[in-house]
């Protein structure tokens, strides 16, 4: 999404959202409102999302997507994947833009409905959905429902069968593809939990994956639409995308064999990347989308097999550089810190009003963020900072290291950049803290899409 699609000409650039500027008074100013209004307005912490922004990127992925697969031949849905942030009116605008919706639990479920999202663009995924789960989706009469286990399988059957429908369904595989950053790997065999795997085990036999498939064309109460490979997530390199689809094609390939049954539709999951810090690199999705079609018709012409229609799910890519997270600076306290060559430095340990209750990835991925000061700049020299939340742990970081200006001072605004996605889809209320609110900017105008929590709603929680 470089280039003329998402960044502005005059922008700040990224990892900031495209329409971020400094204003006359050197405010940061995203879809033209100023941070110093946002927190006048809404306080702080808050979650800011360019409307615009996240709209420009869904349709960006929408786009490039139905272009690359047009040209050889088939066609592509693109589910937004909700996990990375759902609201009511982000499920909308996924919809409007043409996206469909990857929800993972009956929660997410839910404000896809409420949104207006017909059951028939929605999909559900989960390892471990419930009967109520799975029940709420099929009433709904979703578009798929990403089977995970061979008991599911059982599950979804019975259920549907009860309920006198066919329920369509995916298999998640897992092909041993497993991507994320700069580089990815690949393994006969996956340690983790998703999926089922498309090599057969150490006893032989047929691969987990494969048992699944067969047993859904066994059971009348089943559709099976087709196979489902997600790989990671902030990916930043095709490599391991065109190496799973080969895998499941194979698979594909194999089940005709097989069956004589050639499933329609292949998803290869989410995990494009996005710039978090400046000079980032981010996925663009134009060449990835090419880049897949072609290993796709590729694989399916030496298979001899007639292509597949793709779906794909990106979240972060979407949803992540269209927020910000404005918060306030409270305490700022110079640290003397030893490096490792017994040299002393100085660190500035800036705390703000929020922190790893708004923001947990740091904590737990060790993600890197960039920070700057919002509502105003400065000409003081800029000093090694730490921006740190309020919470009783010391590993609770917002951004490792940022150079701030040195007057940064208490009352200050901090704005953190690319928080839009696993930001609030993942706060807590650790310490009880309320969650911050989730504002949308649009054309010089504020939107509160969730309201901040307040103690109240937390005491309303807590039966005594
Ligand atoms: N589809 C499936 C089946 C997934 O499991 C995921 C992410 C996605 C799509 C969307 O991936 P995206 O395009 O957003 O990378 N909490 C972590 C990310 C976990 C993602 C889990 N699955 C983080 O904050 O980095």
């Amino acid at each position: 999404m470089s280039g003329a699609d998402v960044s502005a000409v005059d922008g700040i650039g990224l990892p900031w959202p495209s329409s971020a500027v400094r204003d006359d008074a050197g405010a940061l100013s995203v879809a033209g409102v100023s941070a110093t209004a946002l927190a006048a307005e809404h306080g702080t912490p808050a979650y800011v999302l360019d409307e615009g922004e996240f709209r420009t990127r869904a349709r960006a992925f929408v786009t490039a997507f139905e272009a690359a697969f047009a040209q050889v031949g088939t066609g592509v849905d693109v589910y937004y994947a909700g996990k990375a942030l759902l609201t009511v009116a982000v499920a909308r605008w996924a919809r409007e833009e043409g996206l469909r919706v990857d929800t993972a639990s009956g929660g997410e479920l839910a404000v896809a409905l409420a949104a207006g999202v017909p059951g028939a663009q929605i999909g559900l995924h989960g390892n471990n959905k419930s009967d109520a789960e799975l029940a709420a989706a099929l009433d709904a009469q979703v578009g798929r429902i990403v089977v995970d286990s061979l008991g599911e399988v059982e599950r979804v059957a019975d259920l549907a069968a009860v309920r006198g429908v066919v329920a369509p369904v995916m298999v998640r595989v897992t092909t041993g593809v497993h991507a994320g950053g700069h580089e990815f790997i690949a393994t006969a065999h996956e340690d983790q939990k998703f999926g089922l795997s498309v090599h057969a085990g150490p006893g032989g036999g047929d691969a987990p994956a494969m048992r699944a498939l067969l047993r859904i064309l066994e059971r009348p109460s089943l559709h099976l639409l087709g196979i489902h490979s997600h790989i990671g997530s902030q990916i930043l390199d095709a490599d391991g995308f065109a190496q799973a689809a080969d895998a499941v094609l194979r698979l594909r390939a194999d089940l005709v064999a097989r069956t004589g049954v050639l499933v329609d539709e292949v998803d290869l999951g989410g995990g494009y990347g996005i710039a978090y810090l400046p000079g980032d690199e981010q996925l663009d999705p134009a060449p990835v989308a090419h880049r897949l079609a072609a290993a796709v018709a590729r694989v399916c012409t030496d298979l001899g097999t007639a292509l597949p229609r793709i779906s794909i799910e990106p979240g972060r890519a979407i949803v992540g550089p269209a927020g910000i997270t404005l918060y306030t600076v409270g305490t700022v306290k110079p640290v003397s810190v030893t490096a490792d060559d017994g040299s002393t430095f100085t660190r500035l340990y800036v705390s703000i009003d929020g922190g790893m209750s708004d923001n947990i990835r740091p904590a737990l991925y060790g993600a890197a963020y960039h920070a700057e000061l919002a509502g105003r700049t400065s000409s003081a020299p800029p000093v090694l900072a730490r921006v740190v939340g309020k919470h009783c742990e010391s590993g609770d970081i917002v951004v490792d290291q940022v150079m701030l200006p040195a007057d940064v001072a208490p009352g200050d605004l901090l704005a953190v950049a690319a928080t839009g996605a696993y930001g609030r889809s993942m706060a807590s209320n650790y310490n009880l803290l309320p969650r911050p609110p989730v504002v949308a900017v649009h054309g010089g105008a504020s939107r509160v899409l969730v309201r901040r929590e307040t103690v109240d709603d937390l005491l309303g929680l807590d039966l005594g």
